[in-house]
């Protein structure tokens, strides 16, 4: 059992919970029950995005947990067309607000994309090439946050080991987390070696394969989870815990909500064996919108 598992975050000795619920896709009218009972079940760690449109009900969930705040940690991230550095602190009080919350624990850069105002005549996003070609100005937004008081700390999601680099240069504030899809079709073995060397925290969302987790049907995640009496999501969810990467396993269902929470010890020999498994499907990513936005995310 990992209740209590946690990971350290960013430099101020403070600590980050090992498996968090992720909230994305989950209905409002299903959210705030979902939260409500992952934080009775023991979670004390939800992942909350603006882009989800649920934080309101999110912040009903956390509220009816009836855990004290400072026992939470609590995440939530900044929509593309908000990188605009007069836009992000309105953009964070708008998901204090929602969220029923004077703080955030960490606030996530969603994407290295920024939209502009609009959308093109082929109704993609109008993108801002200058604040997706260089972040920086958006970070040191995010960083003046942290000066506020109102975020613990800052990361980014989905950046690639190029773009991660670029912002490193220049950051004086070092992302403490990048958040990114990572499951057994989609295992990034050289983005989590580069992740430990480069002392910056992995979060892996759709731990499962996202909707209708459609990994649990792996024979060899399947044939541990045999091995250790256990559901083949608690394997997935384990493994990526092993790996030392926060996980975030989305569901709005209370049975499978307290059954993700219970992480099993994998051997070396499963991990291996995991890894093994991952490594035949390469990198299949079932999050990938560089098409709809035309902009080429993972090239660098
Ligand atoms: P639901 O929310 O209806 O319970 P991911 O975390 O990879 O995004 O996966 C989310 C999907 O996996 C959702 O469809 C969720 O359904 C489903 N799911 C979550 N936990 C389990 C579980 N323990 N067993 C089966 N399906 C699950």
């Amino acid at each position: 059992m990992s209740l209590g598992k946690a990971f350290n975050v960013g430099t101020k000795g403070l600590k980050i919970p090992a498996i968090g619920l992720g909230t994305w896709k989950s209905s409002p009218g299903e959210v705030a029950n979902a939260v409500k009972v992952a934080i009775q079940a023991g979670y004390r760690h939800i992942d909350c995005a603006a882009i989800y449109g649920n934080e309101g009900e999110v912040g009903q969930g956390i509220k009816n947990g009836g855990v004290p705040r400072e026992q939470l940690f609590i995440t939530s991230k900044l929509w593309n067309a908000e990188h605009s550095p007069s836009r992000v602190g309105p953009a964070l009080d708008k998901t204090l607000s929602d969220l029923g919350l004077d703080y955030l624990d960490l606030y996530l850069m969603h994407w290295p994309v920024a939209f502009g105002e609009g959308r093109t005549k082929d109704d993609k996003p109008n993108i801002d090439w200058d604040l997706t070609n260089d972040v920086h100005p958006t970070w040191e937004a995010m960083e003046n946050l942290v000066e506020s008081g109102k975020v613990k700390n800052i990361g980014i999601s989905n950046f690639t080991i190029p773009k991660m680099e670029k912002l490193f240069s220049k950051a004086k504030i070092r992302p403490a987390v990048n958040q990114v899809e990572l499951n057994l079709q989609c295992a990034q073995p050289e983005l989590v070696a580069w992740a430990a060397k480069n002392d910056i925290l992995l979060e892996a969302y759709s731990p499962l394969g996202s909707t209708g987790a459609p990994q649990l049907e792996d024979p060899v995640v399947q044939e541990i989870a045999k091995a250790h009496n256990t559901q083949p999501a608690n394997v997935l969810i384990s493994w990526q815990v092993a790996r030392g990467i926060v996980c975030l396993p989305k569901s709005v269902t209370p049975d499978r909500i307290r059954s993700n929470f219970e992480d099993i010890e994998l051997s070396k020999e499963e991990v291996a064996k995991l890894e093994k498994q991952a490594a035949t499907f390469g990198t299949k990513r079932t999050v990938d919108p560089s098409e709809g936005w035309g902009v080429k995310i993972w090239e660098d």
